[in-house]
């Protein structure tokens, strides 16, 4: 015997037998409750003094009573094979497929079947604040390849990737893969389309300054190594017997060489900083010791520039969670750019000032000099990797452009902030600050 249901004919055989089984699924299903309740029938009739057959009878009704009960309390209907679910069940699972797109840490919109915006997550809302739900795709992107995309998406349910430039409201690549979503009810607001967002402008920003980086390093390396290759060429060729020349050109081969190793060595210095820059240092240093023991080291240094180097201390201990090599070459870069590009013979100061942060405080650490000063359009740029003012003064005077770098990087593991102020013709100074640690218990007290 054949059952038209739905849209199929089907075999009576078959539908009784599907059926028996969701019942006995379901009878499994609520077992305890069963159990229970023929526990329950069984003992109200021993207790009213029948025989154990009425008893026995009386438990088994029970028993199917409480099955057919617990099957037509059941919530869903099964029609031909067709899950039909009621309201509150669709109302669920509406709000179980956004509370999924809002899981997502990447950008996800939802739209319905006439294109419009149903869904915006919040990792979406966050980047485009114009979105809408009820809006339309466009106000993401008004790319006719994107709005394509989303037509052909809509009409034949397949994958599609697109990538779109946006110049408004800021300068951003992004990527979006579209997704049909296939589904059965017939809610409004259902998801026909769901769009995944990937803002592609960090990863090109990387992949640029990593090229720029690469090609900055080499050209710095490449200077040196081709005049050492020269002055080779000559001492093998026409200088061979020229004791004077040979003198002159090993000491600029010296030079060059010491160049090249001390461009190597910041290079391996910046790469061990950043491979630790997520682990802040767990060591309580005294910035006061630290500092007072990095500046007497550069003493001879500015003597060689008849610079004066002073050192400041702030009152008390000055503890902080830091790493004091670290500290330590901070502050000789800070100083040596200092009795480098600051005026020659005037002053370079180091001093350690407490400042009040609410219950806390934080540690001051300024290098100031009298120089002529930076000019303001450069300020913004100085921590990049081989930025430099004037790069032929900074070779000049051997610098390779990566100590400011160092010193940033340093300055973030700590969890700390640099701070540079300028004015031409009046000085710079450099200022690191650095939470400071809960003194240590003074054992006089
Ligand atoms: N105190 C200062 N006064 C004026 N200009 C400065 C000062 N400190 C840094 N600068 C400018 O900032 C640039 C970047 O400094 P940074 O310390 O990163 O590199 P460098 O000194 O050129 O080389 P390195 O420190 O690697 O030997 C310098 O080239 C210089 O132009
Ligand atoms: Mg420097």
């Amino acid at each position: 015997m054949r059952l038209l249901g739905g849209n199929e004919e089907q075999d009576v055989g078959d539908v009784l037998k599907r059926s028996f089984e969701t019942a006995l699924r379901r009878v499994r299903q609520r077992a305890p409750l069963l159990v229970a309740v023929t526990m329950a029938g069984g003992a109200v009739g021993l207790i009213g003094g029948l025989s154990p057959w009425m008893v026995a009878l009386g438990a088994g009704l029970a028993l199917i009573l409480a099955a057919l009960v617990s099957l037509e309390g059941d919530a869903a209907a099964e029609q031909g094979g067709v899950v039909i679910a009621p309201r509150a069940a669709v109302a669920d699972l509406m709000g179980r497929w956004r509370a999924a797109l809002d899981a997502l840490p990447d950008p996800v919109i939802a739209l319905d079947q006439s294109g419009a915006i149903v869904h915006i997550n919040p990792a979406a809302r966050e980047i485009y604040a114009l979105l809408r739900p009820g809006g339309q795709p466009s106000l993401l992107s008004r790319d006719p390849i994107f709005l394509q995309a989303i037509d052909e998406v809509l009409e034949d349910g397949l994958q599609r990737t697109v990538e779109v430039q946006e110049r408004v409201p800021i300068d951003r690549r992004v990527r979006l893969t579209l997704t049909a979503m296939a589904g059965t009810s017939t809610e409004a607001a259902a998801p026909r389309v769901v769009i995944a967002l990937r803002d592609l402008t960090e990863q090109d920003r990387l992949g640029r300054m990593r090229a720029d980086f690469v090609a900055n390093a080499s050209h710095e390396l490449r200077t040196p190594l081709a005049s050492l290759v020269g002055f080779i060429e000559t001492l093998q060729g026409r200088a061979s017997d020229d004791p004077v020349a040979r003198g002159r050109f090993l000491g600029i081969m010296g030079q060059q060489a010491a160049r090249m190793s001390r461009l190597v060595d910041d290079l391996l210095s910046l790469s061990r900083v950043e491979m630790r820059e997520h682990v802040p240092p767990r060591a309580a240093i005294d910035l006061n010791e630290t500092i007072s023991v990095a500046v007497q080291a550069l003493e001879p240094v500015a003597r060689a520039t008849g610079a004066t180097l002073t050192f400041t201390p702030c009152d008390g201990p000055a503890v902080v969670l830091g790493e004091t090599d670290e500290i330590m070459q901070v502050v000789q870069n800070l100083v040596q750019n200092a009795l480098k590009y600051g005026a020659a013979g005037r002053p370079v100061a180091v001093t350690i000032r407490r400042e009040a942060r609410g219950p806390t405080s934080r540690l001051a650490v300024a290098v100031r000099d009298e120089g002529p000063g930076i000019p303001p359009e450069h300020l913004p740029r100085l921590t990049e990797r081989f930025y430099r003012v004037s790069a032929k003064s900074s070779r000049e005077k051997g610098g390779t452009g990566l100590g400011l770098a160092i010193v940033k990087h340093i300055i973030n593991r700590h969890r700390g902030e640099l701070r540079i102020e300028s004015e031409p013709g009046k000085g710079s100074t450099f200022t690191f600050v650095i939470d400071e640690q809960a003194r240590r218990p003074s054992l006089h007290v």
